[in-house]
Formats: structure tokens, sequence, C-alpha cells
């Protein structure tokens, strides 16, 4: 393996401090915004109790394997996406590694708008400032959405606190990997989980909150028999568990040499999928509440996902129930501590990527890089034109971008590269269990053909049938639009020049356990501080 000496060699990597700091910040990225105000929604209008079933079978088939392929890729090449993946599997991966990066670019535009939505409606919750019209003091009063889409007018309403949310995203970011974000997560997370578990018990006893669970649960078999059904479930699964676009392949490239992967992916994917069905139980048993106040059944209710749900919805229940404004300040509170280190570790991806490939500083590249996506993010979403545009992105970025990277990888590593015996052995050297025929089924043969499958119906559905009913031209550019600028921006990426050689390094052996001392030089790992 190659010593180097060279001036230009890549500073070490950061390390998360133990196994504690790992796990919590993994969680910290997996729960987020995609389990509170996205999934109750998603299993209610996809055959609600019996949704458990496809959910379950995506976590098992593809959440988990594919959560231990990218620890395995990020941990074994110690690198960032298009580093880690470069090492593994030439140039294609490299690409596929900043497709994973240009997503994260997206996502991280709006999902920083939701936030500061959450934070403004934190502080509103004291004095249930949006009064008994909540649907239209969101839109009209606070969002002040146009009725043209690409009206850029500011709205400091929304704008205030969106600068306010980039500058905590920066400045965490900007004290590294175990100072920043680490550090964070050790505390918000929880925080998260206590407040959450007030929410729920507190909302276990409202009057009605027993049919709203009954309906959250009843099961509706004939779902089952639908493929948008399992479309929506894996889909859920890889959004909300931060598989498959990048975050889980950087997180593990942080880990020490000797370190256990398999069990904390366990402790994560569960911790995750538990946080989910608490937030349902807790989301469902308001709605019970507020069917039961307007004398309705749960099924005429509307506004029962991500937006709607969250700022329309949620407000008015809570103007309604008594101590309501404890209820909407623990509800946003955890919307806004979930989402940041979800936003922290997606920012994360992007980050590494530019440190790895350009070696610039981490404080370059959080206050270059980092600012120049928070003005984009500002003038898209702190404008009268955000709702739609983050709607549509939110839309194609999880089922066209991050499916789609689930494809690519598998076919590259497993079918093209070949790696699956080595990333097995990889895994299962230095974790408590081993993984290995089913593993290697699940993410080389299974994996890819249910995920190809899924790719073409969503395709074919969005073709069809203009997506929420929007202007086709407006999707065109806006969905399809940002899907072709996610891959123009991977080729570009990938043909500029590395700072430092990706390839001058070795991975971690597998097979000799008792080896003390890195494998590598440490100096040549490419890596970002
Ligand atoms: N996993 C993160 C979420 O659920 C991105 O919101």
């Amino acid at each position: 393996m190659t010593q180097t000496t060279s001036p230009t060699a890549a500073p070490p990597r950061a390390e998360w401090t133990g196994q504690i700091g790992f796990i919590l910040s993994a969680i910290g990225s997996a729960v987020g915004l995609g389990n509170i105000w996205r999934f109750p929604g998603v299993a209610y209008e996809n055959g609600g109790g019996a949704f458990l079933i496809p959910y379950i079978v995506a976590l098992l088939t593809a959440g988990i394997p594919i959560l231990f392929l990218d620890y395995a890729i990020g941990h074994r090449f110690r690198g960032s996406a298009p580093l880690a993946l470069r090492r593994l599997a030439g140039r294609l991966g490299e690409g596929i590694g900043w497709f994973q990066v240009m997503i994260c670019v997206f996502i991280s535009i709006y999902y920083t708008a939701v936030l500061a939505w959450a934070s403004s409606y934190f502080v509103f919750s004291f004095d249930l400032r949006w009064g008994d019209d909540a649907t239209g003091f969101f839109v009209g009063e606070y969002l002040q959405v146009a009725d043209a889409p690409f009206t850029f007018d500011f709205v400091p309403s929304v704008l205030i606190p969106l600068v306010i949310m980039w500058i905590v995203t920066l400045v965490v970011l900007g004290a590294g990997v175990v100072r920043g974000v680490q550090r964070l997560n050790m505390i918000a997370i929880p925080l998260l989980v206590v407040g959450f578990l007030i929410l729920v018990i507190r909302a276990l006893f409202l009057p009605g909150a027993m049919d709203g669970l009954n309906a959250f649960f009843t099961p509706d078999f004939a779902a089952l028999t639908d493929p948008s059904v399992w479309v929506a479930a894996y889909s859920q699964i890889f959004f909300s568990l931060s598989v498959a676009f990048g975050i889980m392949m950087t997180y593990a490239s942080y880990r020490r040499r000797r370190s256990n992967l398999t069990t904390p992916g366990l402790v994560v994917a569960f911790g995750n999928s538990s946080f989910e069905i608490l937030a349902g139980i807790g989301v469902f048993a308001t709605l019970g509440f507020f069917a039961h106040q307007q004398g309705i059944a749960i099924g005429e209710l509307e506004g029962l996902t991500g937006v709607g749900l969250a700022f329309m919805t949620f407000p008015a229940i809570v103007a309604e129930m008594p101590g309501g404004q404890f209820f909407g300040a623990l509800f946003f509170g955890a919307l806004v501590l979930a989402g940041l280190t979800s936003l922290i570790s997606i920012m994360e991806v992007i980050l590494a990527g530019i440190m790895d490939k350009f070696g610039i500083t981490r404080a370059k590249a959080v206050y270059g890089l980092g600012g120049v996506l928070a003005v984009v993010s500002i003038v898209l979403f702190g404008t009268s034109s955000g709702l739609t545009a983050l709607d549509t992105v939110d839309n194609w970025a999880n089922n066209i971008g991050i499916v789609a990277a689930a494809v690519a990888v598998t076919v590259t590593v497993l079918w093209i590269r070949r790696a699956g015996r080595e990333l097995s052995g990889h895994l299962s050297a230095l974790s408590t269990f081993r993984v290995g025929r089913v593993w290697l089924f699940l993410v080389s043969v299974l994996g890819p053909v249910v995920l190809a499958y899924m790719l073409f119906e969503t395709s074919r559905a969005l073709i069809e049938e203009p997506y929420g009913g929007y202007d086709p031209t407006y999707l065109l550019i806006v969905g399809w639009g940002s899907v072709l600028a996610m891959v123009i921006g991977s080729v570009v990426l990938t043909l500029s020049p590395w700072r430092y050689d990706p390839d001058r390094f070795a991975p971690w052996p597998v097979l000799d356990e008792t080896a003390r001392g890195p494998a590598a030089a440490p100096d040549a790992n490419g890596g970002a501080r």
C-alpha cells in the first residue's frame, strides 16, 4: 500500500468519540420531518393498520439491508458518498455519490423552509396567533402565497426565521463533527424523546382519542393489493431512515476503525420506526379529538398529510384544546428538534463531499458553499412562491431521486463491481452478528428489482397524471427539471479534478481482526475534517 508523505496528503478524518455519539447522531438524522409530518398521513392514506405490513416488509427487506450497505461502504472506504463510492466503484461510483449529494442539495433547500415555519409556529403557539382560521392564516397572513408561480416578493415573517435557521445550522456544522454535530445530537435527541412522549401521553387522554387510534390502526387489507401502497411504504422507509442518499455512508465514515456496525444499525432502524409509530399514535389520537369536537368521523377530516397536517390541521386542533398552547409548543418544538438534527446530516453529506474532493477546510465549505445554499433557499422559500415549489421538489427528490440512487448504488456495487462478499465480510468482521447470504440476497437481488419496479411505476404515474393538479409545464420545469439538474451537477462534479488522489488509500482489512493500528497510512485517507 502507498505510504504518502506528500505535502498534499489529505488530513486525517474526523471521528465520533464513541458508539453513543454515533448512534444518537444517526438517530438524529433518521428521526425528522419524515416521521412526524409524513408518516401518519401516508399510513392513513395507504390502508391504515394494514400499511404496517408493507411498512415492516420494506423496513426488513430494503431499509435495514441498505442501511448496512451504506454503513459498510462509508466505513470501509472512509469517505463521503462520492469519495467512498469512487474508491469502491471508480468514476461511475463517484458519479452516483455526487448524485446523492445533489439530492441533499435540493432537500436541504426546502427542508430548512419547513423548519423555519415550525419555529415560527412554536412561537405562535404561545398566543395561538392563527386564531380560528388556521388555514387562512398559514396560506394568507403567514406565507402570503402568490397565485402565480415564480413570484419572488419577500415575506418577512418567513424570511427572518429562515435566516435564523440557516445561521444555527451553519454554526453547528462549522463547529465540526464532534463539537458541533455530535454535541447537538447528544442534547437534542434525549430532549426530543422526552418532549414527544409527553405530547403522545397527553394526546391519548383527549376525548375521542381512541376513535383516532381505531381509524389509524383499522386495517384495510384490500389496500395491500395496490402497488402504489407498496411504493409508498418503500419511499417512506428510505426517506425516514436516511438511507440511499449519502447520509448514513457519510456518518459511517466518521466511525473508528474497530467499530461494530450492525448492532447500532438495528438500534437506529428500530428506534426510528418506533418513533414513527409513536408519532402516528400521537397524531391520530389528536385527530380523533378534533373529529369528536366537530361531531364527525375521522374520514371526513381533510389535510391529514405533510404541510396540511402540520400547519393547517394541527393548529386548528390546538386552538380548540384545553391547554392548547402547551400542546402546540411541544408539537412544533419537536418538529424543530427532529428536523434540525436531520437537516444537519443532509448538509453534512454535501460538505463532506466538497471537502473530500476539493481539499478545502470545513470553515470554507460551511460558510462558502453553505452560505450559497442558504441564499438560494431564502430566495426560493422566503418569498411568496414557496409552497408549490416545496411540494413539487419534495415529491421528485424523494420518489424519483432517492429511489433512483438506491437502484444505481445496488446495481453498481453489487452487480457491476461485485463487492457483495467483500462488504458482507467487512460488516461481519467488525460486528456482533454476522450478515450472510440473506443480506446479500436482499441488497443484490430483491432490493434492486423491487426498487427498479417502483421507479418505473412512480415515473409512469407522474407522467400520466399531473402531480397535485399543478400545471404540467410547471411540473416539467420544477419537478423533472430538478432531477435533470441533479444529474448535470453530478456529471460536472465527477469531471472536476481531485485535490488529493482518492485512490491513494487501502481499505481496512477484513480478515485480520487482530491487527493493531490502521491498515492504511493515517494521512492517506483523503478525509474531511
Ligand atoms: N430522515 C429524515 C426525515 O425523516 C430526512 O425527515
